[in-house]
């Protein structure tokens, strides 16, 4: 099997060495530095850039490649009929996330989002319990992610913020564990190291 790997970054490169012993790899970095060193070491072959390795005979694409390169990318791979990993979040707004769900449906394209909770044994023990009625009535579910440090000023500029590049394993992890259409609200709120030692909240944001 040939899988594609756009972007070497952290978690590209990660993915990439959990390929690595599966799959022959290709991979590409628009640091392309980063891609031939990680592909030194893996064995890999490199792509001068990302059309490159979508035309060079994948039979499937993880897409690790900064937040707002994604819709462009995944939309790339399901015009070329190819299966597709990305990381998420899938978009920076809801409108380009929706448009790329309606031609995923439209093509019955093979799409996958990096949502790993989904497959982390206490939450879907957590999703039985609920499922089953084992834990009743569910009136409140809160969800805490906690980070080290707030990312460099640059990732942030590139990552659609904390909501959409962290909260939002919080909004799927909710989604999934209740039974998502008898949700009535999600609220959101965030802080950070600094806002907490003056114990302050900083940012706060909620869908209803
Ligand atoms: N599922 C998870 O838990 C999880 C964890 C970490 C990161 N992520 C997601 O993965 C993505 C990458 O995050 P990261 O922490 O690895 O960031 P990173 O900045 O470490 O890596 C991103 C890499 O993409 C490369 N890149 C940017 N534009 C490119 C392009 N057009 N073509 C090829 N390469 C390009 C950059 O040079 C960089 O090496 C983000 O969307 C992030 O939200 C998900």
């Amino acid at each position: 099997m040939r899988i594609g790997v756009i972007g070497v970054g952290r978690i590209g490169t990660l993915h990439a060495r959990n390929l690595a012993a599966r799959a022959e790899l290709v991979l590409t970095d628009a640091n392309r530095e980063a891609a031939t060193g990680l592909a030194g070491e893996l064995g890999a072959t490199v792509a001068a850039d990302a059309g490159a390795l979508l035309d060079s005979g994948l039979d499937g694409v993880v897409i690790a490649s900064s937040t707002d390169t994604h819709p462009a990318l995944l939309r790339a791979a399901m015009e070329r009929d190819l299966p597709a990993f990305c990381e998420k979040p899938v978009a920076m707004t809801l409108a380009e996330a929706t448009t790329l769900a309606r031609l995923e449906a439209d093509r019955d394209a093979r799409v996958q989002i990096g949502f790993q909770r989904r497959w982390d044994l206490g939450y879907r023990r957590a999703q039985q319990a609920v499922h089953t009625g084992e834990l009743g009535v569910i009136h409140t579910i809160r969800a805490t992610t906690l980070d080290n440090n707030p990312p460099p000023a640059a990732n942030i500029a590139r990552s659609g913020g904390i909501f959409a590049d962290m909260c939002v394993h919080d909004f799927d992890i909710v989604r999934f564990v209740s039974v998502a259409d008898g949700l009535a609200a999600i609220r959101i709120a965030v802080a950070c190291q600094e806002s907490l030692n003056r114990g302050v909240v900083v940012e706060l944001a909620g869908l209803t």
